[in-house]
């Protein structure tokens, strides 16, 4: 049965772990599982999403940002997410427009209706479900930084941000189509909530 599912939360909250136990289950029950990510999830948008992760912070205004990171959805949207539901596959995604909504949208000003905007016009679709993975900020940053590498610059803006963003993110959570997921205990103790909501 086709699905779109994201995941979703702050830096380092244990996104890209449980989209990858979650793909696996349904991967066990004999379902087509296609994982992907963003900003990527295609040839195109993964050269994107070296343009706006790595380098300089202050690399690109906080506009061109939010039109990279939406023609990278777009592709991904194109060349990846639609054939994939299309043939009847489940789509799991590490990330999606709600990230937009907060890491842009809020982030640096008020640009929550540009992005709303952009969305609706480029983009037009929500995902059927999306786990918002809840954490304290504190905890997601220090995750987040035993990843040592090049792709440091939304973690790097630091503390008082995640917490923005974590609050930011349980505000949308109101929305159905959200299940918001205690991100604090054990992997193994993550994945079954997660199986147990789905
Ligand atoms: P995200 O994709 O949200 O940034 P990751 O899944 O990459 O998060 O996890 C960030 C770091 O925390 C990784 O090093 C990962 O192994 C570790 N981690 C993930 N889940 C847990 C957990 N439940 N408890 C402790 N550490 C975790
Ligand atoms: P990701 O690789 O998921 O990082 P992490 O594993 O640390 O959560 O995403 C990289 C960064 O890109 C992350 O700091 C959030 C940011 N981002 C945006 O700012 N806007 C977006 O639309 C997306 C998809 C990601």
């Amino acid at each position: 049965m086709a699905r779109f599912i994201s995941f979703e939360g702050i830096d380092g909250s244990g996104k890209s772990t449980q989209a990858r136990l979650l793909a696996e289950a349904l991967r066990a029950r004999g379902e087509e599982v296609v994982l992907t990510r963003e900003p990527g999830g295609s040839p195109g948008a993964e050269e994107i999403r070296r343009l706006v992760l790595e380098g300089d912070p202050d690399r690109w205004s906080a506009e061109t940002e939010i039109l990279l990171f939406t023609a990278a959805r777009r592709d991904h949207l194109e060349k990846t997410i639609r054939p994939a539901l299309a043939r009847g596959a489940t789509v799991i995604t590490d990330r999606f427009a709600d990230s937009t909504r907060m890491y842009q949208g809020i982030s640096r000003g008020d640009l929550a209706e540009v992005v709303d905007r952009l969305h609706q016009l480029m983009i037009g679709v929500e995902p059927d479900l999306t786990f918002l993975i809840d954490l304290p900020a504190d905890v997601g940053l220090s995750r987040a930084k035993t990843r040592a590498g090049l792709e440091m610059r939304f973690e790097d803006m630091g503390l008082a941000l995640q917490e923005k963003m974590r609050a930011g993110f349980l505000a949308l959570a109101r929305s159905p189509r959200f299940r918001v997921i205690d991100g604090t205990g054990t992997q193994e103790q993550i994945a079954a909530a997660i199986l147990a909501q789905l």
